[in-house]
């Protein structure tokens, strides 16, 4: 993705789009006073408790507690990451995301109408052209009904060399190869990647057509052929299935990790409609970061073979990074040459669900794995397990997990829980930061006085407008450390703020979740806008004493020192 987005113009897209719009183009609305309402997408319910609140610029559900903005709403829904959303509300009024200095090339966008013509014309060809029957013979003799190859998109790359350049040939030949659909050689001739292939198109999570997976259906070599990495086509990151399994599953709350296109396949054929695959790569951090976007579990189910056992313990290390205190990774492992496409054709759905449900959680099979050849009633083998252990565990976050193994660890040692976590080291957390937008207040708590000024802030933006300029300094000198400040001032920046302006620019950051809170929650006394700042003063009069009394601890001042001190203050402001 190219460089940052300018904080300014997130600020301006979000004053030009309306909620209700955004919302409304997906979930039906209806009016009720001044909201709106609807049956809430984020969990299963008969009448309407998910409300849009036009004013605030806000939704929130009373039934399953899902609320936010119109940026929270589309990442959530069409499981978008921040910029995205940003890109996918700024087309939505007509306006292109401007971006800072030192960022990358743009993204050739036309690509994806390049590869959706390509989509459908696979797609036609499998129902029309002579090669057709063979195709449509050895889809079904894999058990695949057309039901489901019209649910993936699934074509027919006819035999020849030209078809698809000729069928596309009003794109322009460049854009066919920029596409990774046509190949140019050496000697400068171009031809079409996928011939005489069933293909997969692979869809990233709006469902736009990235690139494709070929296989042959007849005799031929290499068995499949993947799309070249482009420009909207990232191997490392894109998992096939995943946009399928979303619109299968609206809240989908687990996935499957498998490794081929086939299997895939056959397990939505059977209703297994969870599952994904990487593109011809072993599953990677940037996968898994992926993944967690939507889920919070990840079961690993690999081939039943020396290279699936492989692919599993790389998964660990690929996703140990990753793996905070909400996030679950499981594996199964399936017997010796099976795979899960042969495991439910021939068992069936329950009996591969059951394998599921076993799944041995990361921590166990880590452990388990390490284990494996050691002998540990002997001291070597107890000394080389937890050599062998430590390294990895310092890729763990601190959390649950590591506690979990390092507790372990500590049971099959002999060695002193706290000194085996001492020796991993600091988790070096690689994963995604969110985005840089705010100056990231250090602290998040808030005495109570504080909490209730800031709700009143968060639902009235406007109350900034009453601060006296003495307050209004205190208070930015102060927005590195707490909250409350950092938000008063953004405010007295922007001061035509709202609150889903407001909630906006912490998406990303911790304190994101606690500010669409107060939101949310309802307000029976709103303060008058003369106390306000009255309690505003106190605040900071709190604050400040609390700052001095810890300055006092260590530098010795007396109590009245204190008071006199903020006696001083209070004459100040
Ligand atoms: P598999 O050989 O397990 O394929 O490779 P599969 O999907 O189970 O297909 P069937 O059941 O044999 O028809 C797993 C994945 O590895 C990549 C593909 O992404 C495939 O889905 N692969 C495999 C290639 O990219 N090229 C190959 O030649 C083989
Ligand atoms: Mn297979």
């Amino acid at each position: 993705m190219a460089g940052l987005i300018p904080q300014s113009f997130i600020n301006d897209l979000i004053t030009r789009v309306d909620i209700v719009d955004v919302i409304g183009a997906r979930v039906q609305l209806r009016k009720s006073g001044s909201n709106h309402k609807g049956l809430c997408p984020f969990h299963n319910e008969k009448t309407p408790s998910f409300n849009v609140n036009q004013d605030r610029q806000f939704y929130h559900c009373f039934g399953c507690e899902a609320h936010g903005t119109a940026i929270g709403f589309l990442m959530e829904y069409d499981g978008l990451t921040f910029p995205e959303a940003i890109e996918s509300l700024a087309s939505s009024v007509g306006v292109e995301v401007p971006r800072e200095q030192g960022s990358e090339p743009p993204r050739d966008t036309s690509l994806y109408e390049v590869l959706e013509a390509a989509a459908a014309q696979f797609r036609r060809w499998l129902r029309s052209q002579a090669d057709a029957a063979a195709a449509v013979a050895y889809l079904r003799s894999r058990g695949l009904t057309g039901e489901i190859a019209r649910d993936f998109g699934i074509g027919l790359a006819p035999a020849g060399w030209d078809g698809l350049k000729n069928a596309l040939s009003s794109f322009g030949e460049q854009k066919l190869v920029a596409a990774g659909l046509v190949v140019r050689n050496d000697k400068g001739r171009t031809y079409d990647r996928f011939r005489e292939r069933i293909v997969f198109p692979i869809r990233d999570t709006r469902g736009r057509v990235i690139g494709f997976g070929g296989r042959v259906y007849g005799d031929g070599e290499p068995k499949y052929i993947n799309s070249p990495e482009t420009d909207v086509f990232r191997k490392g990151r894109e998992l096939y299935g995943l946009y399928e399994a979303r619109r299968a599953q609206r809240r989908l709350q687990s996935v499957l990790a498998v490794e081929g296109y086939m299997d895939v396949v056959a397990l939505a054929q059977h209703g297994v409609v969870n599952s994904v695959a990487t593109l011809g790569t072993a599953i990677g951090q940037a996968h898994f970061e992926t993944l967690y976007r939507h889920v919070d579990l990840v079961v690993c189910c690999f081939d039943g073979d020396e290279a699936g056992r492989g692919a599993a313990w790389k998964a660990v290390d690929a996703a140990f990074p990753v793996l905070s205190e909400t996030r679950q990774l499981k594996f199964v492992f399936l017997p010796e040459g099976e795979d899960p496409d042969t495991i439910i054709r021939s068992r069936g759905r329950e009996h591969f669900q059951g394998l599921v449900d076993q799944a041995v959680p990361v921590g166990e099979y880590f452990l388990e794995h390490l284990e494996e050849g050691l002998d540990l009633d002997n001291a070597d083998g107890r000394a080389l397990l937890s050599e062998l252990a430590v390294p990895h565990v310092g890729r763990l976050p601190n959390g649950a997990l590591r506690r979990v193994i390092v507790d372990g660890l500590a049971d099959r040692t002999g060695i002193d829980a706290a000194a085996l976590d001492r020796a991993a080291g600091d988790a070096r957390s690689s994963y995604a930061e969110p985005p840089r937008l705010i100056g990231q207040p250090s602290r998040l708590e808030l005495s109570p006085s504080g909490e209730r000024l800031l709700l009143e802030i968060v639902k009235d933006p406007e109350l900034i407008a009453v601060l006296d300029s003495e307050t209004r300094v205190a208070l930015a000198k102060d927005a590195n450390s707490s909250l409350l400040a950092d938000v008063a001032s953004y405010l007295m920046e922007e001061p035509d703020a709202d609150t889903g302006t407001l909630l906006a620019r912490y998406v990303g950051h911790d304190a994101h979740d606690q500010l669409a809170a107060f939101a949310a929650r309802p307000l029976l006394l709103p303060t008058q806008a003369a106390d306000f700042a009255a309690k505003m003063r106190e605040y900071i009069i709190d604050m400040d004493l609390a700052a001095s009394s810890r300055a006092a601890e260590q530098s010795g001042w007396s109590v009245d020192d204190l008071r006199r001190h903020a006696q001083r203050r209070r004459e100040v402001l």
